[in-house]
């Protein structure tokens, strides 16, 4: 093994394949900040326990595992977080519907319980076997535990005996002649600072990325998305980002990337909706239609075969990446758009299969048809940000696909599956494996669930609505044939108010939001996250799937809207305060929390100071934002803002930082150093 970073180790099987997601990586590992993390314990086994073989099909390797670990990350997953006896199928899927490791982003790195976390080189749909497997005769001596049953019933039938003896991991990763394996040592929370640090730090978003996003019905034309940027100043719904949905393209499956009949004055509607506060953010996907401007300079960079009748651009070559970008850049990024969605680009195995490119695709890059649907979201999202660094912009834009290293991405993951449940599991999962996921708000039944849904959506990496299919808000109509018939519903002006709360409670987190991010870029620790993160040594929360942290002090529990008003929580450890009522609990054990449907259990640390800013509609490059610091309990504690301008990379350089602390009996004192622009005032 190679020591590559403090704490990271690289072992080379055979010999590896030539594509890999570290082979496109573009964020060097911050070496430094792994300096600075703890190891606090080695890896749990020598080299020597790692056994691997060269078969037919490729290659299977094979780690020791003990009968208590717990195993978590395996990029995002919606179906459940702790993957210990579980098989993860890794294989890039727009509709994971079953709990099979597949998804949107599924990532070959986890973490486990034991002490260390493992990230497979590799861009092959590989299987993880985390402890169900176990090799021939490992049970014929285990009389006492496989007993001949005494009574028939389902119970008896399927009580599976779990292996009293070690377990192993067995990595089944097809094709390939050898791969790189990158070992991480540490607890739980250390291994996944570690693999962010790896792959460059966690991202940090512009301010206005962090506020609030409406993406408006695809029929729109220029003049309803002018008449929705009125309409939200006057009802004072303060929304930072409108989003484009397919009817601005002139054909979008496959796309045209040039402006609709619906949008003939486009520059006109984009500088005034930009003067009155509002960034833009444009969807579309990869998949070139043939009166696209550049279709025919892609013709012999791209894959053979075609999706939507459009071609599949190679960009693991630099011409098709250059085409692309190049158009991008001149006739929307200085055009003054902010960001885009980035659709469509992960493999999709339930619709018609002309929605994606076979596997045994070639591409002229070398690359096949497997590997592409592994790569692809990531090289899609680092030809965009290679744009925006150019023109010394940050967006956060929004994607569909990710996969290994992306930590340093603006890029935030979205589904069409609409499962609430599930979107919480990926709020609670994503940040094991440097993602940013939202639980964006789209279809729900009524008024309540789009009171649950929009709860958790504030309090998470990206505040949107995507209304594509709606013509009105859904606040002013949740039924969409009645939406979509311009019927608004008698409770319209109640949901309307109820949104706008959560909305401006967005607005006033915005700075402590800001700083969890710019301490990802720093320490790699994600800035929404799961228990186990905070709580490691914590058994109680190993299996907790619907609550998780909002920076370092928030603890949030948000309900479903069939789970009602009332669900149990489990809080550790220490003394926790509702974060709107500043109730006290008693932390180390369960709860049953009420909350109406207009309101969503939160608590704060003991200790916390949380600064908060006086809502603003939109935040711009001299936004000054008049903040307020609430305090919990009775310990000390303090809080670091970060100011810089906002929105360019001059972040990386000029910005200071603002201290909060907060003694007891005394009131709290604010300390502010650096060379950056002072955007806060208190
Ligand atoms: C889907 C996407 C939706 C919407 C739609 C438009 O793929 O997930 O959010 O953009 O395409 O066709």
């Amino acid at each position: 093994m190679i020591k590559t970073a403090n704490g990271v180790w690289k072992l080379t099987l055979g010999e590896p394949e030539q594509f890999t997601p570290e082979r496109f990586r573009e964020n060097a590992i911050k070496i430094e900040e792994i300096e600075r993390l703890p190891v606090s314990q080695k890896l749990p086994f020598k080299e020597t326990s790692i056994s691997w073989e060269k078969t037919k099909r490729g290659i299977t390797i094979t780690l020791p595992m003990k009968t208590d670990e717990d195993i978590y990350g395996f990029g995002l997953q919606l179906q459940s977080v702790n993957h210990a006896g579980r098989r993860r199928y890794i294989k890039v899927n727009s509709d994971p519907a079953a709990n099979t490791g597949e998804g949107h982003a599924p990532v070959p790195f986890y973490v486990s319980s034991a002490g260390y976390g493992l990230f497979v080189n590799t861009f092959r749909y590989t299987t993880f076997l985390m402890g169900t497997n176990t090799g021939r005769g490992t049970s014929s001596h285990m009389t006492a535990e496989n007993k001949i049953h005494e009574e028939f019933s389902e119970a008896a039938l399927y009580a599976l005996k779990r292996a009293k003896e070690e377990r192993s991991v067995i990595i089944d990763i097809p094709a390939a002649d050898g791969v790189e394996l990158y070992l991480f040592e540490g607890s739980i929370p250390e291994v996944v600072q570690r693999y962010n640090l790896f792959s460059g730090g966690g991202c940090v978003p512009p301010m206005w990325g962090l506020g609030n996003w409406y993406r408006v019905y695809g029929g729109s034309d220029e003049n309803d998305v002018k008449a929705f940027g009125k309409q939200f100043r006057e009802e004072q719904i303060p929304i930072s980002v409108l989003g484009l949905e397919p009817g601005w393209h002139s054909h979008s499956y496959s796309c045209t990337y040039k402006w609709s009949y619906l949008f003939p004055n486009h520059q006109e509607m984009i500088d005034e909706l930009t003067a009155a506060g509002y960034r833009f953010n444009l969807w579309e996907h990869l998949y070139v239609y043939p009166m696209a401007p550049f279709y025919q300079e892609l013709m012999d960079v791209s894959g053979d075969y075609e999706v939507w009748n459009g071609l599949v651009p190679d960009f693991a070559m630099e011409k098709a990446c250059r085409v692309f970008e190049d158009y991008h850049r001149e006739n929307f990024v200085k055009k003054g758009i902010s960001g885009f969605k980035l659709d469509e680009c992960d493999n999709s195995d339930y619709n018609p299969s002309n929605w994606a490119f076979p596997d045994s695709t070639q591409f002229p890059s070398g690359m096949d048809g497997e590997q592409m649907h592994m790569a692809i979201g990531v090289l899609y999202q680092n030809l965009i940000q290679r744009i925006y660094k150019q023109e010394n912009a940050r967006t956060y834009s929004q994607v569909r696909s990710s996969g290994a290293l992306a930590a340093p991405l603006p890029f935030v993951l979205y589904s069409d599956l609409y499962n609430h449940k599930q979107f919480i599991k990926g709020v609670v999962s994503a940040g094991f494996s440097g993602l940013l996921w939202c639980p964006e708000v789209r279809d729900c039944a009524n008024g309540d669930d789009l009171l649950r849904r929009l709860q958790t959506v504030v309090f998470s990496a990206h505040s949107l609505i995507n209304s594509w299919r709606i013509p009105m808000a859904p606040w002013k109509q949740t039924d969409i044939k009645k939406n979509l018939a311009k019927e608004e519903m008698e409770t319209a002006d109640y949901y309307t108010a109820e949104c706008r709360k959560l909305f401006e409670l967005r607005m006033q987190l915005l700075p402590y939001l800001y700083s969890a991010f710019v301490e990802y870029s720093k320490t790699g620790k994600p800035p929404i996250r799961s228990l186990v993160l905070d709580y490691p040594d914590d058994l109680a929360v190993r299996m907790i799937e619907d609550q998780y942290l909002f920076g370092d002090s928030l603890l949030v529990c948000p309900l479903t809207y069939e789970e009602g008003t009332s669900r149990k929580i489990y809080l550790p450890e220490g003394s926790w305060y509702n974060f709107f009522t500043g109730e006290k609990l008693e932390g180390g054990r369960e709860h049953t929390v009420s909350a109406a449907y207009n309101e969503i259990p939160v608590f704060a640390k003991d200790g916390a100071v949380i600064p908060l800013a006086k809502p603003v509609e939109s935040v711009s490059r001299d936004t000054v934002f008049e903040m307020e610091i609430r305090t919990f309990g009775e310990a000390e504690g303090s809080f670091c803002l970060y100011e810089d301008d906002f929105e360019t990379f001059a972040w990386e350089t000029e910005q200071n930082r603002v201290v909060i602390e907060k003694k007891a009996d005394s009131e709290p004192v604010i300390t502010r150093e650096g060379n950056g622009p002072v955007r806060y005032c208190f």
